[in-house]
């Protein structure tokens, strides 16, 4: 039996395949490498000394699709296939329809064609809009998101519901990811945004490291401790964990669909993260106040609880890591 990961060599996706085959498990990994990279495939093999399957395909080729179930006994399916640039998806909304939403179809309706109804699915905090409070809890409403990228979350979410509604012989997590960063701490696989990077880790590494000259830290008249945007920045590796603990409750469990908030609790500022950056790895991070992004919001962070509670799991890795092994990976891959 094998797990089956649909963009298995990007940032998340190759994080979790190294979880995951550390746990034993037999993997088979399809991607095409337009947001990822070959070498993440040897990268993820050296760190764990095991080997996997592995296809470079698009997992919306249903005719490819269908013969990886064929050659394979594929019990579950987690999906790391999404595009998540927001600021690309406002300018390619076909696109990012076509990749996130009609590429989930086909994948959803080629696993019930095979019998595989073991679905782990990569969704974000961005679902939650505007939060109605803080910290959010799974309960929070959704919606209101306001770009294609958040909407594609939110489809498919609403999807997912309706499928398990149609079948409730399906097995279905949704894991709300909130601010991804870090890498692995052998600095082998890591983020790499292809481009000018939106989100902040990525921005603040490439400006220690010289190759941007200066961070625009976005708006400083936010209500919190500081004025500067507050988020829940999660080690990558603890979020890969995240997704060992589903997949062990959906095969013990079985029949149901959960969701689950993958965040460590605790929020950091703009500034919180330049100063932590700057202490952790000795690097200046020159940066200056401009006008806020149209479409961020002031504060988001998770209640973690329920994941603690029905997953066993938590979120261990410190600021300081995140920091430094967002910075290893820099210096090992530049
Ligand atoms: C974090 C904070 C910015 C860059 C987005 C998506 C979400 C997601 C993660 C996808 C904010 C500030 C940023 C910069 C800055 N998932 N900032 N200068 O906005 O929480 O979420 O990325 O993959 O769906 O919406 O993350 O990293 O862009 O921003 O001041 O150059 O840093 O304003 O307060 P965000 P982010």
């Amino acid at each position: 039996m094998s797990i089956l990961l649909t963009g298995g060599a990007g940032y998340i996706g190759s994080h979790t395949a190294v979880e995951l085959l550390n746990k034993g498990k037999d993997l088979v990994i399809i991607d095409d490498f337009s947001n990822s990279n070959e070498k993440a495939l040897d990268a993820i093999k050296k760190i764990t000394g095991k080997d996997f399957k592995f296809y470079k395909m698009d997992y919306k080729d249903r005719e490819k699709l269908e013969k990886v179930f064929e050659e394979n006994q594929i019990d579950a399916v987690i999906n790391f296939a999404g595009f998540k640039a927001v600021g690309e998806s406002v300018s390619k909304p076909i696109e990012y329809y076509t990749n996130n939403v009609s590429g989930a179809l086909v994948l959803l309706d080629t696993m019930r064609k095979y019998n595989c109804k073991k679905f782990i699915f990569s969704s974000s905090a961005t679902v939650y809009g505007e939060p109605e409070r803080i910290p959010l809890t799974e309960e929070c409403r959704v919606g209101g998101t306001t770009n294609p990228y958040g909407n594609t979350k939110l489809f498919i979410e609403q999807i997912l519901k309706d499928i398990y509604n149609s079948d409730n012989t399906w097995d279905i997590c949704i894991l709300r990811y909130f601010n991804p960063v870090g890498s692995h701490e052998s600095g082998l696989i890591g983020e790499e945004p292809q481009g000018i990077p939106n989100n902040l880790m990525p921005y603040i590494v490439r400006v220690a490291s010289g190759k941007l000259e200066q961070l625009s830290v976005f708006g400083n008249d936010y209500e919190t401790h500081d004025g500067t945007g507050v988020r829940d920045y999660i080690h990558v590796v603890d979020l890969a964990k995240g997704h060992v603990k589903a997949l062990e409750k959906i095969d013990k469990e079985g029949q149901g669909i959960y969701i689950y908030n993958l965040g460590t609790g605790t929020g950091y500022s703009v500034l919180d993260m330049v100063n932590a950056f700057e202490k952790s790895t000795g690097k200046k991070v020159n940066y200056r106040i401009t006008d806020r992004r149209p479409g961020d919001i002031a504060v988001c962070y998770a209640d973690p609880k329920k994941a603690k509670e029905e997953l066993g799991w938590i979120a261990e890795k410190k600021l300081e890591d995140m920091c430094k092994d967002s910075w290893n990976y820099i210096i090992k891959n530049s």
